[in-house]
């Protein structure tokens, strides 16, 4: 079923995979690596023992990969950990062949095996990676990292900083990981949720700035099922992008920033605050702010405080048109923990809740658990797709669709922002719209990692 002939096919520059290719041969001899590993880190302060952790190259999050839009990215993924691995890049509209979904669009890539990941990147904006085999452990034991792409112009800024947010389950004595990543209870309620909290590995991470500077933060929610609510204290500042994707006005921020697992949001931030005084990029907790981020402000900027900033410029052929002849598509969300699975189906059998529950299943999209042989639907290339989520469960879901950005459409027939994930609440339905023109096999799944385990999962052909 894999050989190598189906990586050289899926390596050209068009096509759909016949064969999943099992591993990358070395077409670029020097290609540089991003090497899984099993580190011990710092992750609690340093009155703590060290974590052990799974982490690319030098712990967690993994290093920034950052590249000029248009560019490219070259990373032989290395494989050093105990498990089979692979590397997706999370919003990312690169080949299928290169979106490192095991077991959909390559084969996992085995300990001590390796896969030459090349691609370009036709978006600026804020991005990331992360393991998609056994997600559910290998991100929540730290395999991740942030891929940022650089606009043509740099923009007017004093510093542009990046903030991986993570949430980590943490043994209460030695601050080792807690190893079970597949309880029942996180599969059937919110997850896998933290009792530790961390911005870039880090339990308290901080950087020094001036009164008046502008910072640019890409904010990068990295955690297995953690929504976090954000809010700026000692700054002011504007969404300028969200999942990588410039909002056509700059918005202030007023009030709070959700963010749930995997989505992302720029801000740009003027330091408000005194010298000798702190800002900070807030966590609001039980109505209780924690610093998720602190900025001790020490001096002044030389220069005046800046205007109200223009907007970032739009990415190429992000238009979703052709809503009124769309593909018109339905995904159901049911069961967990207080909803109902009653005639739901796993393995293409009605089993019955009770061997639901044996084999640690607990959500259907649709009726059906699972990943499926047959996708959830085969769209053709260049079809609008327009997808009506409904949560009829008693939780949150994030809804991540990879290959292509959707808009929600409102109910009053407007477009929402575009975006790669979407945050739905218990009851809530959206429409989703997005135009299929990035052929191949596309996962489409909660991000909530317990909930794609045990049974949030499906795909889109696109072809
Ligand atoms: Cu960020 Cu399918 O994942
Ligand atoms: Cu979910």
């Amino acid at each position: 079923m894999f050989s190598r002939r189906g990586f050289l096919t899926a390596a050209g520059a068009a096509g759909v995979l016949a064969e999943l290719p099992v591993r990358g041969d070395a077409l670029v001899p020097d290609m540089m690596e991003l090497r899984a590993t099993v580190k011990a880190v710092q992750l609690l302060p340093s009155d703590y023992p060290k974590t052990e952790i799974w982490g690319y190259s030098d712990g967690t999050p993994g290093p920034e990969i950052r590249v000029p839009q248009g560019g490219r990215v070259q990373r032989r993924f290395v494989n050093d950990l105990p498990q089979a691995s692979t590397v997706h890049w999370h919003g990312i509209r690169a080949a299928n062949s290169m979106d490192g979904v095991a077991g959909l669009t390559q084969a996992p890539v085995q300990p001590r095996g390796s896969f030459d990941y090349d691609f370009t990147v036709r978006d600026a904006g804020t991005y990331w990676y992360h393991a998609h085999n056994r997600s559910v452990e290998q991100v929540a034991r730290g395999l991740h990292g942030p891929l940022i792409v650089d606009e043509k112009a740099p923009l007017d800024i004093d510093r542009d900083v990046t903030l991986v947010l993570d949430d980590w389950l943490l043994e209460p004595d030695g601050g080792q990981l807690n190893p079970d990543f597949e309880t029942r209870r996180d599969r059937s309620h919110a997850g896998r949720l933290g009792n530790f909290i961390s911005t870039n590995g880090q339990s308290a991470w901080a950087r020094t700035v001036k009164r008046h500077e502008r910072l640019r933060l890409r904010l990068i929610n990295a955690s297995n099922a953690r929504i976090f609510l954000l809010a700026l204290v000692n700054f002011e500042g504007w969404v300028m992008a969200l999942d990588g994707m410039p909002l056509p006005a700059p918005k202030t921020v007023s009030g709070d920033l959700l963010l749930c697992p995997g989505q992302r949001a720029d801000l740009l931030v003027d330091v408000t605050a005194g010298d000798g005084e702190e800002a900070f990029l807030a966590r609001i907790e039980d109505n209780q702010g924690y610093a998720q981020a602190a900025f001790p402000v020490r001096g002044v900027s030389s220069s005046a405080r800046r205007g109200s900033p223009a907007p970032l410029p739009p990415n190429p052929a992000m238009q979703v048109t052709g809503l009124n002849a769309a593909r018109e598509l339905r995904l159901d969300m049911a069961g967990g923990a207080m909803g109902s699975l009653r005639s739901a189906v796993l393995n293409g059998q009605n089993t019955g809740f009770q061997r639901m529950v044996e084999a640690n299943q607990f959500w259907a999209f649709n009726g059906t658990v699972g990943m499926t042989q047959t996708p959830l639907a085969t769209v053709a290339r260049g079809e609008t797709v327009r997808v009506t989520v409904s949560n009829d469960t008693a939780f949150p879901h994030a809804m991540h669709l990879h290959g292509m950005h959707f808009r929600t459409v409102n109910a009053d027939g407007l477009m929402g922002h575009l975006r790669d994930t979407l945050l739905s609440f218990a009851g809530e339905s959206h429409e989703i719209a997005f135009v299929a023109d990035n052929p191949g096999d596309w996962a489409f799944h909660c991000h909530m990692l317990s909930h794609a385990a045990s049974g949030m999962m499906t795909w889109i052909r696109v072809q």
